[in-house]
């Protein structure tokens, strides 16, 4: 498995968000990507699973070699990119659990079938090993669920569905301290070549969980230091600003909001 992000820029309602990033995910390895609020973490793992709302402005994805920007979500999902997203979505009228067989079922090649009884084993010992309770299974998917519930949830899934890179957005926040053990435990025992893993996080204490290969730092819309564990401490002490001072970054402007060009005025 190679991903590869080419000099990617991406706007959202006319705001460059992205503005030339690159990386390339290998199977086997795990990046940490850490960075300001706003600067445009989670608008890269929406754009490589297929977001509706971001454009491409130009630049490309490669998923071994192939574009994927032009392929809707689903084509993508079942190429094997997953995404464990920042604030999951609630769905109400779909069980948990038929949301997960649909996605498993969709993955199937055609002479496949579902094998109910090891599906239904394989399901429960997921929630299981992510102390999921009884009785999620069959609640609408994430529908009231706890903010630390939706983030095992999401973990969940990703057992079930085997990807082959994997984008883990902010997967730690609202996590208590055993969950968060709980969650960095099973993504870790994911861990294998074939998978690619990308994680999003403000924080160090996942990183002692998840060990990664490269810490990327992304300021303003794209990389612009990987180094390893030695940026992960040094962040957390020293927060970003040497690197904007390193690297001769200066802060955006942020435009104030003017009543006078508010149009509902006129
Ligand atoms: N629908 C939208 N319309 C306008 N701007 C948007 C929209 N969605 C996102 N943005 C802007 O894009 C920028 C990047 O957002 P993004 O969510 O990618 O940041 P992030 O790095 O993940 O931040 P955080 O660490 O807070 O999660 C932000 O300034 C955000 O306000
Ligand atoms: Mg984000």
């Amino acid at each position: 498995m190679k991903l590869q992000i080419k000099d990617l820029y991406v706007s959202i309602e006319g705001n460059m968000i992205l503005k030339g990033l690159n990386l390339i995910v290998n199977g086997g390895e795990t990046h940490a990507i850490m960075g300001p609020n706003g600067t445009g973490k989670s608008t890269l793992a929406q754009i490589c699973m297929g977001h509706p709302s971001y454009k491409i402005e130009s630049g490309d994805i490669l998923l071994d070699d192939e574009s994927i920007i032009e392929k809707t979500v689903d084509e993508r999902s079942r190429m094997g990119i997953f995404l464990a997203m920042q604030n999951p979505i609630e769905v109400p009228g779909v069980t948990n659990f038929d949301f997960v067989k649909a996605a498993v079922q969709t993955r199937m090649k055609k002479a496949e079938h579902l094998r109910i009884g090891r599906f239904i084993l394989k399901f429960e010992k997921a929630s299981q090993d992510l102390k999921m309770g009884q009785g999620l299974a069959h609640r609408f998917l994430n529908q009231g669920f706890s903010g630390g519930e939706k983030k095992r949830n999401e973990i969940l899934q990703m057992k079930m569905l085997n990807p082959k890179i994997a984008f883990l957005d902010e997967i730690d926040s609202g996590l208590d301290v055993d969950a968060l053990k709980l969650v960095g435990e099973n993504v870790t025992e994911l861990k294998s070549p074939e998978l690619g893993l990308v994680l999003i996080t403000h924080y160090q204490r996942l990183l002692d969980y998840i060990t990664p290969d490269f810490v990327h730092i992304m300021i303003n819309g794209k990389i612009v230091m990987t180094g390893k564990d030695e940026l992960i401490n040094k962040i957390d002490q020293e927060g970003y600003d040497w690197v904007k001072k390193e690297l001769g970054i200066e802060d955006e402007e942020v435009k104030p909001y003017s009543l006078g060009t508010c149009p509902s005025k006129h």
